[in-house]
This record gives C-alpha cells, structure tokens and sequence, in this order.
C-alpha cells in the first residue's frame, strides 16, 4: 500500500497542476517555493534560461510573479505551458473523445512500428498514440498541449498505472534492452482503454479547477538565441528586468536529454529509436569546452535582462567539472555580486543516475547552491 498523502496535499488546483510531469533532474516543487518567495515580492519578474518541466516558472507564477523560461526540450516545453495555461476542461474532454474517431485510420501503422512499441504498448495503445502524434497540435493549442502533457506523463511507468508495460516513469530504456528484460519476466503491453484511463486522469487534474496564477510562459528556444530578443524587449520597454534568475543548467556529463526521453520525444514527432536527434544539444554536456562555452554564453545574455540588484540562484551538480566551470562563468560574467555557496543533501527524485554510456562519473550525496547577490 503507497504512503497516506499528507492532508491537504491535493487541496488546490495549483497543487494538482505543479506536479507535470516527470522530468530528469527537476526541481523538487518546495525548493522552487522556497528561493521564490525568499528572494522576490509579487509582481517582480523571474527568469529560467533552462527551464525544464517549468518548475520555477510555475512556482513564481502561483505565487504572483510574472515568469518567463526558455527550454530547448520541447518535452519540458510542453509539460511547463500545459500547466502554466491549461485548456478548458470541457474542451479538453470533448477533444480527447474525438480522437477515437481516427483511431481506424492509423491502425495499419500501428502494425508497423518497430518491435520494441508491440512489446511496450497494446494495439489499441499503439493506435491511440499514434493519433494522437499525428493530430495534436501541442505548438499551437492549449487544448492540444493539455492532452499531449497528460499523455507524456503516463507514456511509460508502472505496469497498470501507465499505458506501457513496465518501465521507469522518468527515463526512457533502450528498445533492446526493454524488449529482452521483459520477454525474461514474461511481461506483455497491458490491455488498457487508453481514451479512458486519459480522461481519468484529466478529471483527477481538473479536480479543482485550472490554476490560478499569473500570466507567466516558457518559450522552446536555445537561450543563446531567444535571450537577446528578451533585452531587445526591455531596451523598447516592452518588458522589464527581471529580479531573479533561478536555475538549473544541464549537469557536465551526467545525462543525455535526448537519449532519456527519446520515447517522449518521438510522441512530440521525434524518431521511433533513440539517439537519432543527438544535434539538438551538439554534445554541450559531453564536451568541456562546448559545455563552458554554453554557460559563458547563457549568462553573459542573460545579463541584460536582469536588473542591476537581482539574485541569481544556480543549483548546480558537486562533481568538479560541473561546478568548477559554472563558478568560473558566473565569478567572470558578474564580478559585481558576492558569492555564497551552499551545499544542499540530494534529493531522491533527483539523484542523477550516471550517463549510461561509458565515462560514468561517481553519484555525489549532495548538490550546490551558489547565489549571487549585489555587494
Ligand atoms: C537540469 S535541467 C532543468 C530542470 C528544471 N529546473 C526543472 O525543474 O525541470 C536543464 C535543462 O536545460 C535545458 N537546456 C540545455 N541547453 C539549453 C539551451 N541552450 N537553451 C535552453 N534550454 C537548455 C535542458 O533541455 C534541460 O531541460
């Protein structure tokens, strides 16, 4: 039996909403909560040039403060603007249940996938997905998006309480390997009713309604190239500065986005094996060079968007490379602010399993805060 929820933890819709969806390396929601309500007040802006599922972004809109990130995943894109700014319930109801109408029409494909979605997924799973990969308009419509969140985060899981046979909820296995470890325990695609099991978990999320938050988004861009278009804004006075920078840069070495989440990303029209879309991140986290040179880039354009007394609050990895080359960056980009280093015990939902590629480096216990406030 799973632990009893502590009472009221469900109790608001901004509390059903946070939670999407799985993501590597996410925030914890109580950090985010925490260094936003520590270091902002209502109405000032919050910036994340890595976003991810959108935790801080999220976590300053709930509390009165207008976000903007920037994620180049557009898994993280879609599950931070899906929570950011839900469709209407009705709406996303009615639009999942019409997706059963063109089920039929990708049945022959669902024939055709590739080994690893028969043993994964049911037929009628492998229909409904592929319909709904082809028909959502998760760029576009709210609506879309809502549903397209929901899918991801039941995409894979527990046998039963996802649509696949049983996997990791967070991070994706290779096809081969998941084929053999389940032909060894006998394990086949669960026979789920994939339009119901969505709807349920639609109504578990529309429980209380959609968030009340304020106007906030995550745009899907590279930050090296969507936050100059930010200071443009502010030099035009469309925008202002904003008060915090709070985030979470990729860690060197220790994750592959692409690899990880290659079966959610061949749902947002990714390819159906993974590994095969590795120019997305040019191999900055694997590459000591190319990885200083991404956060030397982010920082430096990030420093006309910030007003001259913001904070900057990076949570960053403890293994040397990582931290050393974030530290240099930030002590060279902003020599103006002090900086104070703070060691945090890991959390277990961020415990980073080693790149499993070769080259694993040893788990640490412990993450860094460093924060850089005005002298
Ligand atoms: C450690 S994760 C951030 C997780 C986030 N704090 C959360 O709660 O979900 C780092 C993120 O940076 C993103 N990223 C890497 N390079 C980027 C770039 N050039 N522009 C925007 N996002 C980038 C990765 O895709 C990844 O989602």
């Amino acid at each position: 039996m799973s632990a009893p929820q502590p009472l009221g933890k469900y109790s608001t819709a901004e509390s059903r909403w946070a939670g999407i969806g799985p993501y590597y390396a996410m925030f914890p929601t109580a950090f985010a909560d925490e260094v936003v309500a520590e270091y902002t007040k209502p109405g000032d802006i919050v910036l994340d040039p890595f976003a991810g599922r959108g935790t801080a972004i999220f976590s300053a809109a709930a509390q009165g403060r207008q976000a903007i990130g920037i994620e180049i995943n557009p898994v993280g894109y879609v599950y931070a603007n899906a929570k950011l700014k839900p469709g209407e319930h009705g709406s996303v109801i009615q639009r999942l249940h019409r997706l059963s109408e063109s089920m039929p029409i990708h049945r022959e494909m669902a024939k055709n996938l590739p080994p690893f979605f028969h043993h994964c997924y049911a037929p009628k799973v492998r229909e409904f997905l592929l319909t709904a990969r082809a028909t959502l308009n998760w760029r576009k419509s709210k609506i879309d998006r809502t549903i397209m969140a929901l899918i991801l985060v039941s995409l894979h899981g527990k046998r039963g309480q996802s649509l696949s046979n049983q996997m990791r909820q967070m991070t994706a296995m290779a096809p081969d390997y998941s084929v053999r470890w389940w032909a060894e325990k006998n394990l086949t695609p669960p026979d789920i009713d994939p339009i119901s099991f969505i709807a349920k978990r639609i109504e578990w999320r529309y429980v209380h309604g959609k968030p009340r938050i304020a106007d906030s988004t995550v745009y899907l861009h590279d930050s090296i190239k969507k936050l100059p278009y930010l200071a443009r804004d502010i030099q035009e006075n469309r925008r202002h500065k904003a008060k915090l920078l709070v985030t979470s840069p990729p860690y060197y070495n220790v994750t592959n986005y692409s690899y990880d989440q290659w079966i959610r990303l061949w749902m947002l029209d990714g390819p159906e094996h993974p590994g095969k879309d590795g120019n997305r991140y040019g191999g900055k986290f694997s590459n000591l060079d190319r990885y200083r040179h991404l956060l030397k880039q982010v920082f430096t354009r990030a420093k006309p968007v910030l007003a001259d007394d913001a904070i900057i609050y990076i949570r960053t990895d403890s293994r040397k490379a990582t931290l050393d080359t974030t530290r240099e960056a930030l002590l060279e980009i902003y020599p103006e602010k002090s900086v104070a280093e703070r060691r945090r015990p890991l959390e277990p939902e961020r415990q980073p399993k080693p790149y499993s590629r070769g080259g694993a480096p040893k788990k640490p216990n412990c993450e860094i805060d460093l924060i850089l406030t005005p002298r």
